[in-house]
């Protein structure tokens, strides 16, 4: 089995570099273990739309990287435009940052039939597909119209939102209907998949049964797949990162007080508003704790051309400054904000350095940054994740103190209280959350998913019999549906 997996993001590098975003820091070790050939965008754009021209093809462990230059006249409207102007908002329930034209739609079409060319160059007898996240809702229906005919698989890393706030992207029931091409589609939690079958049944009444949806052409499988980390090496270099520089200036910065640390893209779903209006107040109703405890902010610009961000990074800045001008001293200030990234490597030392790390998304597909900072704790003296229960990750780091991160107050409090838990109960806490952290990591995230695509395929007799609509595969399957309806 060859496996190709494609994204826009891709990334060389594992721990001396930053990496911009989970799906390429998950991709990142996975790629280079298990040979699979990583398709993505080079984040170049060439005016002459070459299909099939790999700018580069290069080793990467025992995989490969094969990056391809986009076209320049749609790649805007594909990535800025459709993708982060009304996907992302949609899927993280912010339909009223959708903006988008009748253009980007054409060229986020255009970027998907682009990509589906350029990969026939990797179809073969034994290629098996894995499209990542919202930039290629319909390339498997693009590969499709190409006569593809092998195991093709999508997962989705952020979350599906609601029925009713997915009906707000133009031209959804186009897409979803293209993503029935896929012979599975994998989500992060199964508040994702369940709304993603709602959607099915109710926008578009086609039914589901056990997870499998039957089209003309094939049975798409829905399932779960919550993506993880690796646990051994985090914890590795976390120990590892301790003689950094950077990290041992944090640590003696901080003159004995208590570091919270946040960790995220400088994106409008991670609540860095509230998070930062929570510390405010956590200094209001706590001020014993000024000068005992600092705020450490990084928060890593991103889709710097789009409005929204844009806005938001202004509103952050003059956030900062108000809430720093207000309880800062001469020689104190609360909160150290940060728009530039780190290195894993160094991140791991931040977490370690760190009494809460504290995550608040509003919508979060998964969140490794609180896997990734439970993981660097020191197991004899770790300290307290401070977690949104709107992180997919909350459903398994459930011994975190969860919180709703638009309640203010509530998130004040549960940081005072992560300040001052106890030795055990933090143990305790982090004990229950590593072992979750080791069943659900990263090579079981990949393995399971692959190994659930090569089961579409498995069973040949059915699956050649799913492909005609009167099959039996398909006529038991409907009349199960209606069984059911
Ligand atoms: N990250 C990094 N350097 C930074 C900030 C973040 O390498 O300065 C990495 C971090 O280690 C994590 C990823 O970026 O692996 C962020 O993933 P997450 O799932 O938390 O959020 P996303 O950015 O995908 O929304
Ligand atoms: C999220 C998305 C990824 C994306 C990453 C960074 O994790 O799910 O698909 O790669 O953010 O965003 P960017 O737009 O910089 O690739």
């Amino acid at each position: 089995m060859t496996v190709i997996v494609v994204s826009n993001r891709v990334a060389r590098t594992k721990s001396d570099e930053p990496v911009a975003g989970g799906l390429a820091a998950a991709l990142i070790p996975m790629v280079k273990d298990s040979g699979a050939i990583w398709v993505g965008s080079s984040g170049q754009t060439a005016e002459s739309e070459q299909n099939g021209s790999f700018a580069k093809i290069e080793t990467l462990g025992t995989g490969a990287l094969a990056t391809i230059d986009m076209p320049a006249r749609h790649y805007r409207g594909y990535y800025e435009g459709f993708a982060n102007s009304a996907l992302w908002p949609a899927l993280h329930s912010r339909s009223d940052l959708i903006h988008v034209t009748a253009d980007d739609y054409a060229s986020y079409r255009e970027v998907n039939a682009f990509m589906a060319q350029a990969l026939m160059r990797f179809t073969g007898p034994t290629a098996v597909f894995w499209i990542q996240d919202y930039h290629f809702l319909p390339l498997g229906e693009e590969m499709r119209r190409l006569k593809v005919g092998r195991p093709i698989g999508f997962f989705l890393h952020t979350p599906w939102a609601d029925r009713r706030t997915m009906t707000a992207i133009p031209h959804h029931a186009e897409l979803v209907r293209a993503m029935l091409s896929y012979d599975l589609i994998g989500f992060q939690t199964d508040e994702d998949r369940q709304n993603f079958e709602d959607y099915l049944q109710l926008e578009l009444g086609i039914a589901v049964v056990d997870g499998t949806v039957a089209s003309a052409a094939r049975l798409t499988h829905l399932a779960t797949f919550p993506i993880g980390i690796d646990v051994d090496e985090f914890t590795a270099r976390a120990t590892k990162a301790s003689t950094r520089p950077e990290v041992s200036r944090l640590r003696a910065s901080l003159q004995g007080a208590k570091l919270v640390l946040g960790v995220d893209r400088l994106d409008y779903s991670k609540g860095l508003c509230g998070r930062l209006r929570a510390f405010d107040r956590l200094l209001e109703t706590e001020p014993q704790l000024k000068r005992n405890v600092s705020l450490l902010q990084i928060a890593v610009p991103t889709r710097g051309n789009i409005r929204a961000y844009r806005e938001l990074k202004a509103e952050l800045s003059a956030l900062v400054g108000e809430v720093n001008g207000r309880h800062g001293e001469v020689d104190w200030i609360p909160i150290r904000y940060l728009n530039k990234s780190f290195s894993q490597l160094t991140l791991a030392g931040f977490y370690r350095t760190a009494h809460v790390g504290l995550v608040t998304p509003l919508h979060d597909g998964m969140n490794l940054v609180a896997k990734e900072y439970v993981a660097a704790q020191n197991p004899f003296d770790p300290g307290v994740l401070v977690l949104s229960s709107f992180a997919g990750a909350a459903k398994e780091l459930d011994a975190a103190l969860l919180v709703n991160p638009n309640d203010a107050d509530n998130v004040a409090r549960q940081i005072a209280a992560a300040l001052r838990m106890s030795l055990e109960e933090r143990r305790e806490r982090w004990h229950a959350m590593v072992d979750r952290l080791r069943a659900h990591s990263v090579q079981n995230w990949f393995a399971d998913f692959l190994r659930a695509l090569g089961d579409t395929r498995r069973a040949p007799a059915r699956l050649a019999a799913s492909r005609s609509a009167n099959s039996p595969v398909v006529v038991d399957f409907v009349n199960r549906a209606a069984q059911r309806h």
